[in-house]
């Protein structure tokens, strides 16, 4: 018997996992089950994922990969792995003694932490998912794999096809990508399809035809995609030598990473890592909010928008991992929570100058956080540990525009402006000497 089945989130039913399917017949998506919980804990200790980290060795250097056992048991021969993960967890609460404590400073939160998951290969938290999700398309022998994509997962998954020397297919919405995600996708040789229509649509079209034509579709909706997206928060709370923070923050698209996050919180508990799930707050964009419009309605309704938010990473109206976040907000006493594009790119521009970076997606969970500590949800002594989720290049235009305070509707609270000088080394030094104490 195989030590992993596929189960319904609504009605239960089970699945085996060679079969290829992403619903369930009652149309609810699916998750991995193990069946094999008192192997995993005598295999993986505290101690053996100590051993691990900082490893050279083959999967082991990858943060994903690391816990091997509890992502994907198969055979290493069958792993495409960059390696992944491995991201800094940043200290940035004001009781930080860098610079970094400007963040904690706005937000007004002693004990802050930041994921960067910008730091993974290809850019962003997406790589995880995919080296397990490409991995277990190896295991099946897929002839094709394909996602629709507001433009990280597209490049992810460029790159990891080409790794794996399988054909690649990446739909993405017509407008509203930003063109380093895109040239990225291009330039690791995806097949990409601009389709005439928003991401919403292009997600529905991409579920079509991997159907019709046989080919493995990774998105999120895939449950494999999840099970390598746990190893964030594996990977944080390792790192915070397993003490739970009060709170976990992280942006609302698709709802896979939440639903990631949940799963991943409710096996450190079953392993003994943990005694207790920390409080999961979500952030949405207010132009695409529908979690945040379900959560308020007490999730009687799952909510639909037409979504529009400058942070185009997330600009998802019919999330596809609805039902596996709602879940998890119950689960871990969760919220979900809004944020206005003009609060997530001032949220953005303090993570940037301070020398870390993030791309606009990524932003809200900073932007989340203030918001949660001034409505006294987020007590300024609680830890809290932030999810940034894509990197400060993913979107150059929407920083450089909002610096030359060129977006509509958006007052830029912090700008640096680039100055247009003579070359001459007068005007040059008069300049240099403002800025000089
Ligand atoms: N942050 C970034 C930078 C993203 O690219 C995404 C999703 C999210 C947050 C939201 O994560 O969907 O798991 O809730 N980007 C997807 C994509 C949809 O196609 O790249 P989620």
């Amino acid at each position: 018997m195989s030590s992993m089945q596929l189960v319904c989130v609504a009605c239960k039913a089970l699945y085996s996992v060679e079969e290829i399917r992403y619903r369930c017949e009652c149309g609810e998506i699916l998750e991995v089950q193990r069946n094999d919980w008192e192997e995993i804990k005598k295999q993986v200790t505290k101690k053996v994922l100590k051993d691990r980290q900082g490893s050279y060795e083959f999967p082991y250097n990858s943060g994903v990969w690391r816990y091997h056992e509890l992502i994907l048991p198969v055979e290493k021969k069958y792993i495409v792995s960059k390696p992944e993960g491995n991201t800094n967890l940043y200290f940035v609460g004001t009781e930080s003694e860098q610079g970094y404590k400007k963040i904690g400073e706005y937000v007004g939160v002693e004990r802050l932490f930041l994921k960067h998951e910008g730091e993974n290969p290809t850019g962003s938290f997406k790589d995880r998912g995919m080296t397990c999700g490409m991995t277990q398309a190896k295991v099946i022998g897929a002839k094709a794999v394909a996602c629709a994509s507001t433009g990280n997962t597209s490049a992810s998954l460029a790159s990891y096809a080409s790794q794996a020397g399988i054909p690649g297919f990446v739909f993405i919405p017509d407008g509203k990508i930003s063109m380093s995600k895109l040239s990225q996708t291009i330039a690791y040789g995806a097949t990409t399809l601009q389709v005439k229509g928003d991401f919403d649509v292009a997600m529905k079209l991409v579920q079509e035809i991997a159907e019709k034509m046989g080919i493995y579709l990774l998105n999120s909706i895939n449950p494999f995609r999840i099970e390598g997206q746990k190893s964030i928060t594996y990977e944080l709370l390792q790192q915070l030598d397993w003490e739970v923070p009060d709170w976990l923050v992280l942006p609302g698209g698709n709802l896979g990473n939440t639903s990631a996050a949940g799963k991943a919180l409710l096996e450190l508990k079953e392993l003994g890592f943990i005694k207790k799930i920390p409080r999961i707050a979500v952030i949405q964009a207010h132009g695409a909010n529908p979690f945040f419009q379900s959560y308020t309605n007490g999730f009687k309704d799952k909510i639909s928008v037409k979504a529009s938010t400058i942070a185009s990473a997330i600009n998802i109206g019919a999330p596809v991992s609805h039902t596996k976040a709602v879940r998890v907000i119950h689960e871990s006493n969760g919220i979900v929570e809004e944020v206005a594009d003009e609060e997530l790119l001032n949220a953005k521009a303090i993570v940037d100058r301070v020398g870390i970076g993030c791309e606009p997606g990524s932003a809200t969970t900073v932007a989340g956080i203030k918001k949660l500590i001034e409505k006294g949800i987020i007590k300024s002594n609680e830890t809290v540990a932030g999810y940034l989720t894509a990197h400060v290049l993913k979107d150059p235009d929407t920083t450089n525009m909002y610096h030359q305070n060129m977006l509509e509707g958006i007052h830029p609270m912090m700008r640096n402006e680039i100055i247009q000088v003579d070359a001459t080394l007068d005007s040059v030094q008069r300049i240099i000497e403002k800025y000089i104490k």
